[in-house]
């Protein structure tokens, strides 16, 4: 057998369980997309406050640039000649928000999930992730080696307490990292729980994902640390401005000196090109207006508990609290024609199976955006 021969193989075997992936050909129509030349609504985006759809904003933005400040490459990494201003400018302004030291800008949140604990952690170092991070941490998480890393049961903060306890002398240092909003469960971790934990040793640090919560919670829309009164007791809080803010990028909300530190040992951050800076201006753009935008997160949540509530009126167990909900299913095949059923009436829903999910436990993740209304939510053919 020829290589290729051996790859089709894999993927032949991956087809006969379901879990091919391919590439939807997709248009984007606002709320809308079409798929195989049928238009439907799109239950799928992580646009969670609407704003990528927002035309008006947009109009509003462009109106701000002229040919000359329309700056479409930054052409080299921030630091030999990539550092624009406007990069000072949405850091600066993130710090003021967060009421933080420092702020730092990375080009994706899955740099900044693989950047910045390989910076940090070495041998002396104890990881303890929850079992459920986002691949981006997992990937972070193995290039940390040669530190170890322990995984606690989703959101068992007993368990956490138990190893954090057992460990701390042992390690110079243990990092506890988890996501605020789960990206395929929907439910929350208790950040107050951890800061708690936390206080108890003087070698626990916390880093806190806040990819599916900034924008969303809080009552500024800086996250759930916002809402639970602890942005500074966090040690790493990380965001991405590719969900709620409509954008592309992410940051970490940390002191001065991880700052510094980050700058100098990181490597996603040094070997790589600046995302361009009309990027940074539209994100700075969005970032100043999340404030006021509190009508359109009551409204995204409300639509979160509509969902929620015809599920379990269907017998469906939901872990979700928030606007990712998950209808879990099962069998990867069961999910596909589940998913066919709905995009066949016009609602773009789509599965999610191993790997991404653990096995058995595929399902129709709906993500949820405040441009949808109540009537569509109540018109979803569960
Ligand atoms: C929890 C979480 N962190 C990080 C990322 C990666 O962020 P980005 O898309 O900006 O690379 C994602 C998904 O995109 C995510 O769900």
């Amino acid at each position: 057998m020829n290589f290729n021969q051996e790859l089709q193989q894999e993927l032949d075997a991956l087809q006969a369980k379901g879990n091919l992936r391919q590439l939807p050909a997709l248009k984007h129509d606002g709320r809308y997309v079409t798929v195989g030349g049928q238009r439907m609504l799109n239950l799928s985006s992580n646009d969670y406050l609407g704003l990528a759809a927002d035309v008006a904003l947009r109009k509003e933005f462009l109106d701000t640039l002229t040919p000359e400040t329309f700056l479409p490459t930054s052409s080299s990494s921030r630091l030999l000649t990539g550092n624009f201003q406007i990069y000072d400018e949405l850091e600066a302004e993130l710090a003021r928000l967060f009421g933080a030291e420092a702020a730092l800008v990375f080009n994706c949140g899955y740099h900044a999930n693989t950047g910045i604990l390989p910076a940090v952690a070495n041998a002396q170092t104890l990881i303890l992730a929850d079992k459920l991070v986002h691949a981006s941490l997992i990937d972070g998480i193995r290039l940390s080696a040669p530190a170890r890393c322990i995984r606690y049961r989703h959101n068992d903060l007993a368990q956490l307490e138990r190893l954090v306890h057992e460990n701390a002398g042992q390690y110079h240092r243990i990092i506890i990292v988890t996501e605020s909003v789960f990206s395929m469960d929907g439910d929350r971790t208790d950040l107050r729980r951890l800061v708690q934990l936390k206080s108890c040793h003087e070698n626990v640090l916390l880093y806190v994902d806040e990819a599916h919560a900034f924008g969303v919670f809080g009552p500024t829309g800086l996250g759930c640390a916002e809402e639970d009164g602890c942005i500074a007791d966090i040690d790493f809080l990380v965001g991405t401005f590719g969900k709620a803010a409509a954008s592309a990028g992410a940051y970490v909300i940390c002191s001065h000196t991880v700052r510094d530190y980050l700058v100098n040992r990181m490597r996603p951050f040094i070997f790589t090109t600046a995302l361009p800076p009309v990027c940074m201006a539209w994100t700075l753009f969005v970032v100043r207006r999340l404030s006021g935008m509190n009508a359109r997160r009551q409204h995204l949540q409300s639509l979160g508990r509509q969902l929620r509530s015809r599920l379990e009126q269907q017998d469906y167990s939901t872990p979700s609290t928030s606007q990712i909900v998950p209808m879990i299913i099962g069998a990867s095949a069961d999910t596909i024609i589940r998913a066919e059923h709905m995009q066949r009436h016009g609602f773009y829903a789509l599965p999610v199976r191993p790997p991404t999910v653990p096995e058995g436990t595929s399902r129709i993740r709906f993500s949820l955006t405040a441009a949808l209304t109540e009537e569509e939510i109540a018109a979803i053919p569960l």
